[in-house]
């Protein structure tokens, strides 16, 4: 898929299929985020691929949870404090990070939503999975269902251009 089209149609996805997400499909999304742009090439970024059972730690710690029950696999993107150099810049390189893989999902074909409100519980989040990076969000993913795509709307040009 061309990369303005990848960014101009893709669209957050809440419900999925039961299908599976495969291994090498994983391993295509983790690739797009490892070569995210970052500040000195810090690469502040850590994953952890989750399934099952063990999303639960994930979804009882935000009101988003039923989407994270309902995905057959979920990235979590966490911040790498140590080789971190300057946070606004951190979170801007994490911010891209997790966008290429939101690229790579979608051109997969498969369907995905970025979850930050989760964001607000970390803490109790990294406690109970004994992590010690912070967690920056979680993405949930997987073949989409027809017909679950959100409106598209966006500013106009002229609102954001000063
Ligand atoms: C930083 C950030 C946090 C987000 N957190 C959530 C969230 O917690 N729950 C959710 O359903 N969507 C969340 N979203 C998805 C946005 O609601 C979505 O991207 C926005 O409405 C635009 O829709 P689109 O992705 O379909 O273009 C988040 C997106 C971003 C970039």
């Amino acid at each position: 898929m061309d990369v303005h089209e990848a960014v101009k149609t893709r669209r957050s996805v809440r419900e999925y299929l039961k299908t599976d997400v495969s291994n090498l499909e994983i391993a295509e999304i983790l690739e797009a985020g490892r070569w995210a742009p970052s500040g000195l090439n810090n690469q502040p970024w850590k994953f952890m691929v989750v399934r099952g059972e063990k999303k639960d730690a994930f979804a009882k710690h935000t009101k988003y949870g039923r989407i994270i029950t309902g995905a057959p696999v979920c990235i979590a993107v966490f911040y790498d404090v140590e080789s971190g150099y300057d946070r606004d810049k951190d979170m801007q390189s994490i911010g891209a990070c997790i966008q290429n893989m939101l690229l790579a999902i979608h051109s997969i074909g498969l369907g995905a939503v970025w979850l930050g409100e989760i964001k607000n519980q970390h803490a109790a989040v990294e406690k109970e999975l004994d992590v010690k990076h912070e967690l920056m969000a979680v993405i949930a993913l997987g073949w989409p269902t027809k017909g679950t795509q959100g409106d598209a709307e966006r500013k106009e040009m002229q609102d954001l251009v000063v």
